[in-house]
């Protein structure tokens, strides 16, 4: 790029001389309609729990949901994610409980569809919070089987469909799921059912709270490196992307975010396809817990939240999407 202008006859600092004009000149916002919030889920009844490593997270359970999606609707948030904290005895080695027509995520869809037909719907797609080891996929043999996995993938992502889940979303990482999902989905009848591909996602240290939001942290006794991506690559990233493109993902995730500023801008260049950012659980409790000690303040929020559409992102997945949400005013 060519450096245009020079001191003094250009002076920057008159763009910024005012908030008028800063607004005015802003190359990226953000609104409600930029934001997907997660949400956990747990048995019983009348439960608004908490979440340790998640200051300001809770879980609740499926009669207590309207309590949070009654703001979701309030603040005209366009999506909302759902994860389940499975109890214990439900889970098992191959994660059996994920194909349960009766399980969280079955009961709170037929909930929300019923009472909040408005609210888009993402599912994530994989076993973690349904296995005993809390892998993503089957163990045979001691490793992870791809092939065995997608099937089970693929009839989970069936039965989210059928339950009235609008977006499909694997975040397992085997190679081809997409692929398997998309045709099932069509061959059901499901044309109009999307799916957003988790297809860059990180072997990450930033997922530890959300871990814990779901229970799948003490489960877990080795690390997810055999099929989640190497934080180390981004050709690699690439490659993904255009294989869940070609496969028929609709729309592409990075995760975690604030660390792959670099991957969402390229991606948003090089394949021209909607690319949300997941803000993952870490990110958020960082930055909540130096918040909540004063160490920042409430804007460096917004602040991280804008360096994602400055990327290139179109929406973000973000623990603070109703609380950015009720700053923003609408
Ligand atoms: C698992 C899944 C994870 C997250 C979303 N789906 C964790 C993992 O891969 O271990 C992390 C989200 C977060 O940290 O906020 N399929």
């Amino acid at each position: 790029m060519k450096i245009i202008g020079s001191f003094p006859k250009t002076r920057l600092r008159r763009l910024r001389k005012s908030s008028w004009i800063r607004n005015l000149v802003s190359e990226s916002n953000i609104s409600n309609n930029d934001l997907i919030l997660p949400i956990f889920i747990r048995e019983g009844k009348n439960k608004i729990e908490p979440i340790k490593s998640m200051p300001g997270v809770n879980r609740y359970s499926v009669d207590k949901l309207s309590k949070i999606l009654g703001q979701v609707k309030k603040y005209k948030i366009p999506m909302i994610s759902l994860f389940p904290n499975t109890p214990d005895k439900k889970k098992d080695f191959l994660g059996s409980e994920a194909l349960n027509p009766n399980n969280l995520i079955c009961r709170s869809l037929r909930f929300i569809k019923k009472n909040f037909p408005n609210i888009g719907v993402m599912c994530d797609v994989a076993l973690d919070p349904y296995t005993t080891h809390g892998h993503d996929g089957v163990f045979i043999k001691n490793k992870i089987d791809n092939d065995e996995t997608i099937k089970i993938l693929t009839k989970q992502s069936l039965l989210q469909a059928k339950m009235g889940c609008d977006v499909i979303a694997p975040s397992d990482m085997m190679d081809g799921r997409v692929a398997a999902i998309r045709k099932a989905l069509d061959k059901e009848n499901y044309k109009d059912v999307s799916i957003l591909s988790y297809a860059v996602k990180f072997a990450s240290n930033f997922y530890g709270p959300f871990r814990e939001a779901v229970g799948s942290k003490k489960k877990l006794k080795t690390d997810k490196k055999s099929y989640q991506m190497d934080y180390r690559n981004n050709f690699e990233a690439y490659r993904e992307v255009g294989l869940d493109l070609k496969e028929g993902a609709d729309m592409i995730m990075v995760k975690p975010g604030m660390p792959y500023l670099d991957i969402i801008g390229e991606i948003k260049k090089k394949f021209h396809v909607p690319v949300i950012a997941y803000q993952v659980s870490g990110e958020y409790s960082l930055i909540k817990h130096a918040i909540n000690k004063k160490f920042l303040n409430e804007e460096s929020i917004i602040e991280s939240i804008i360096s994602f559409k400055r990327a290139g992102a179109c929406a973000i997945v973000t623990y603070f999407a109703l609380e950015i949400a009720k700053k923003l005013k609408i």
